[in-house]
């Protein structure tokens, strides 16, 4: 199977990319060590209008760690999860009433949510704009859709790592060196603004500096999903590669550095 395959292969994004939240958190990890960090869930948060009181749907929800802020930050909010995979939906439930359903047939009512987020996974579901138009069906006239995506450069420097230890290892078809999203930020653009009007990109980019090889070593381990398929060569190789290339880099130069560079576009549903 192709990486991009996988991306939004449904049976292995259930049984194994997200069966549990393990790989996920993994990855979140590296996101410790940013200079000026930002708390992504409580940033996109501070970007909806009316956020204290909304009735809110995060589809994709994951583990719900946008549940889990809108609980802590916003008292009054209400919320739900949706996930395709039953083992995040069930993490989810701890923070908001959340269920396993899949972006593309939203179990919900028309006009049911003040406002939708969308973090991080559209570049999983094979039909984008059948999920768009779920989530314009699910919103209520006025109300908001949050879409987080990274931009172009988003962990560069980590994907061309990635790169060079598969080639390390012998590897013949080695990834390009960026993050493997079929869909980045500016590109959701046009897509969203299908169905919403009023469309607002926002978008930071933090350096990440880290003296711990491992933290990378365990975000491109995560990725095995992802990449291993497409690949001639055993991921726990590529792994190890990944760990001395970044301890010589960390050896010879006191730290290794990549920069996030991710963002969210709020869109609103036109009033009928
Ligand atoms: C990268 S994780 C992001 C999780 C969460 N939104 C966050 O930012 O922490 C992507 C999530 O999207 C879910 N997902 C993938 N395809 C989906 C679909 N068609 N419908 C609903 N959820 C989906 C995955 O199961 C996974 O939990």
């Amino acid at each position: 199977m192709a990486s991009n395959e996988s991306i939004t292969d449904r049976a292995h994004l259930i049984d194994f990319a997200y069966a549990t939240p393990d790989r996920l958190r993994k990855r979140i990890r590296l996101y410790d060590f940013q200079v000026d960090p930002i708390d992504l869930p409580a940033w996109v948060l501070d970007h909806i209008p009316s956020a204290a009181t909304a009735h809110f749907l995060d589809v994709g929800c994951g583990p719900g760690r946008y549940l889990e802020a809108i609980r802590s930050s916003h008292p009054v909010a209400t919320a739900f999860g949706c996930d395709l995979s039953f083992g995040m939906a069930r993490e989810a439930a701890l923070h908001s009433p959340s269920l396993a359903g899949d972006s593309t047939f939203l179990p919900f009512s028309d006009d049911s949510f003040d406002c939708v987020i969308a973090a991080h996974m559209l570049y999983h579901v094979p039909d984008i704009d059948a999920t768009l138009r779920e989530i314009f069906r699910v919103t209520r006239s006025g109300g908001n859709v949050a879409v987080v995506l990274n931009g172009v450069a988003h962990l560069r420097e980590l994907f061309t790592v990635l790169r060079d230890a598969v080639i390390a290892v012998g590897g013949k078809n080695a990834p390009r060196p960026e993050s493997p999203d079929r869909i980045k930020l500016r590109a959701a653009e046009p897509l969203i603004a299908r169905y919403f009007a009023s469309l607002e990109t926002f978008a930071e980019r933090r350096a990440i500096v880290t003296t711990d090889s491992t933290v990378i070593a365990d975000y491109v381990e995560s990725m095995e999903a992802t990449f291993a398929s497409a690949i001639d060569v055993q991921w726990s190789d590529v792994v190890e590669a990944t760990r001395t290339i970044v301890s010589d880099h960390i050896a010879n130069h006191g730290a290794w550095h990549t920069s996030s560079n991710l963002g969210m576009i709020l869109a609103r549903k036109p009033r009928t």
